[in-house]
């Protein structure tokens, strides 16, 4: 297949390249700097129509990944940022599949697991899941979250592609033994003894092993008759503190310092973070990719977590 994939140069798109090289596929990467790569990498603003557009001429399937990373204080100019480019990028990726000869067959956009409530009662699908924005006493950066996503989605929405296939993936935290990633990050606390639950740890931690969030991508490029919003997550999401207590047990820790909330507002001040993205109760369940009959090889998080764990002491 030729897979194009716009803002590939990230986590995800590296963990997605990689992948679909070794699998013998003609992968084009779409980023705003030249890079060394193993795949070819084209170069494109992700905000004006250019020779990049040629790139998805007779593409089996483009993914859209690009955005500014949310990992950063939510202040004026990163939101801007953050919405700006995710928004714009998503356009483009349409005016060009609207304007190509052979349009690809699939448009896969990343959208976010974000988007749902925060909420502890029930879990969310993408049928009676419901949508954040208005829950009471959340902080105003989770809104903008919202606002984010559902504006993103909406580009994608309003795309006239007749010819191609439109899938937003609301993908949870891709979960991965990469330099940088989430679970590094989270796996560095583990190793420092700060890996104790969070706030007051019943928040639901939405999550998915980077295996299992390849083959779902290789899923929805297969699958013909899936389309719209999907769930990219593993079916067991579960409260933060028993997501922690299964990585130190993973990594073989006995005991992490808990962190409060102020701790963790204050950390993320000195770390130009956001608590957002721990603190708010994500629980999204895959609800169509399971009743299309996709199997995930790693549905619950102590064995996923005890992979991770291997791969990353194999480095
Ligand atoms: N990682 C996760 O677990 C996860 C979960 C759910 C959703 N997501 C979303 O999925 C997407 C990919 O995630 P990721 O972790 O791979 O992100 P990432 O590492 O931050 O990579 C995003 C890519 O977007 C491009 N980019 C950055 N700033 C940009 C801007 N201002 N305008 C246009 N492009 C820009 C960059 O490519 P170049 O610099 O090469 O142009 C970068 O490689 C992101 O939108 C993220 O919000 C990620």
């Amino acid at each position: 297949m030729k897979i194009v994939i716009s803002g590939g140069t990230g986590q995800v798109g590296t963990i997605l390249a990689r992948a679909f090289e070794a699998d013998g596929h003609d992968v084009v990467v779409l980023s705003r700097r030249p890079k060394n790569a193993p795949w070819r990498t084209a170069i494109w603003d992700a905000e004006t129509i250019g020779d990049w557009t040629a790139e998805l001429e007779g593409a089996d399937a483009v993914i859209n990944l690009a955005g500014r990373s949310v990992n950063c204080r939510y202040n004026q100019e990163n939101r801007r940022l953050i919405k700006e480019s995710r928004i714009r990028s998503t356009q483009l990726v349409g005016e060009a599949i609207k304007r190509a000869i052979h349009p690809p067959r699939v448009w896969l956009q990343m959208s976010t697991a974000t988007i749902y409530a925060h909420r502890f009662d029930a879990a969310n699908d993408e049928v009676n899941g419901t949508l954040g924005g208005t829950e009471f006493g959340v902080p105003e950066t989770w809104r903008f979250s919202i606002d984010v996503a559902t504006s993103w989605e909406r580009a994608v929405d309003e795309a006239d592609v007749p010819h191609t296939r439109k899938v937003k993936m609301r993908s949870a935290m891709v979960m991965s033994p990469d330099d940088g990633g989430i679970f590094d990050t989270l796996l560095r606390l583990v190793r420092y003894g700060l890996g104790g639950s969070s706030g007051n740890g019943r928040q639901y931690v939405s999550w998915i092993h980077y295996k299992d969030f390849l083959r779902a991508v290789y899923w929805l490029i297969e699958h013909d008759d899936l389309a719209g919003a999907v769930n990219l997550a593993a079916p067991n999401p579960l409260p933060n503190a028993d997501f922690m207590r299964a990585l130190r047990e993973a990594w073989n820790v006995g005991l992490g310092l808990p962190a409060t909330r102020w701790m963790l507002e204050i950390g993320a001040i000195i770390l130009r973070t956001e608590t957002e993205l721990i603190l708010k109760s994500r629980r999204v369940v895959p609800r169509k990719l399971l009743e299309s009959g996709f199997t995930f090889h790693f549905p619950d998080w102590p064995e996923a977590t005890r992979d991770l764990c291997c791969r990353y002491r194999e480095g």
